[in-house]
């Protein structure tokens, strides 16, 4: 059964905890944070003063996506955060291997996102460490972009690689998620499905926190 991380991204921050209750009332697994610093990503989004309130008016785990150029500088910092699972891109880093490592040195998840235009091969020396893989299905940056369906492919042959190898893997999916494509993406293989947009566009987050969720479980 696949599990629900609505990105925050697209919340009204004027009212964040309201939005989360929502969300948590909806039935979210986790709450995925984007974090942008608009030089990995053209974009600047918000960082460790944030999760860190977060952290103390939820239970829900936090899946951190950290899309900031060198994030070794940083992972510390992220889990005294209250980060649970650290999710980095192999281009922001000259030593994956090693942020990886250190990542799980502070006992938290560990995970590599995949562009749209990398290749899942990349992962080859690193995935027998790994505790998730998202795979991008937008160029990261925004939210609100489409699917792009190329990545269809991508999603099936990580789902093959995990289950090949018997890997205790969680594959996650990150943009242009929404209603009316979300059960295809979990009959692709995603075991997390990441919505920001599709879900804080309705005046009702809770309901259709609980839609998403309703299709996912099935
Ligand atoms: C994009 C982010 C996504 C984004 C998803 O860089 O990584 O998590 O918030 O937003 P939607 O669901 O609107 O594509
Ligand atoms: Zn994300």
């Amino acid at each position: 059964m696949a599990k629900l991380s609505p990105s925050l991204l697209s919340a009204n921050f004027a009212e964040l905890k309201s939005e989360i209750e929502k969300l948590e009332k909806g039935g979210a697994d986790y709450l995925h944070l984007d974090v942008m610093d608009g030089n990995y990503v053209p974009n600047i989004s918000f960082g460790t003063p944030i999760i860190k309130s977060i952290k103390k008016i939820t239970t829900l785990p936090l899946d951190v996506h950290l899309m900031i150029d060198k994030p070794e500088r940083y992972i510390k910092d992220f889990v005294d955060a209250g980060a649970d699972i650290i999710t980095v891109h192999g281009e922001a880093t000259i030593h994956l291997h090693r942020v990886i490592q250190l990542i799980k040195s502070f006992g938290v998840k560990a995970g590599v996102s995949l562009n749209p235009s990398t290749n899942l091969n990349s992962l080859e020396y690193v995935i027998d460490d790994l505790d998730l893989i998202l795979i991008m299905s937008v160029n990261p940056g925004f939210g609100g972009q489409s699917f792009i369906p190329a990545i269809k492919n991508k999603i099936k042959l990580t789902r093959e690689l995990i289950d090949e190898k018997s890997l205790n893997i969680i594959l996650e999916v990150d943009g242009g998620v929404k209603l009316d494509n979300v059960k295809e993406i979990v009959d692709l293989g995603a075991d997390l499905i990441v919505v920001g947009s599709d879900i804080f566009k309705d005046s009702n987050l809770e309901l259709r926190t609980s839609q998403f969720k309703t299709i996912i479980s099935n």
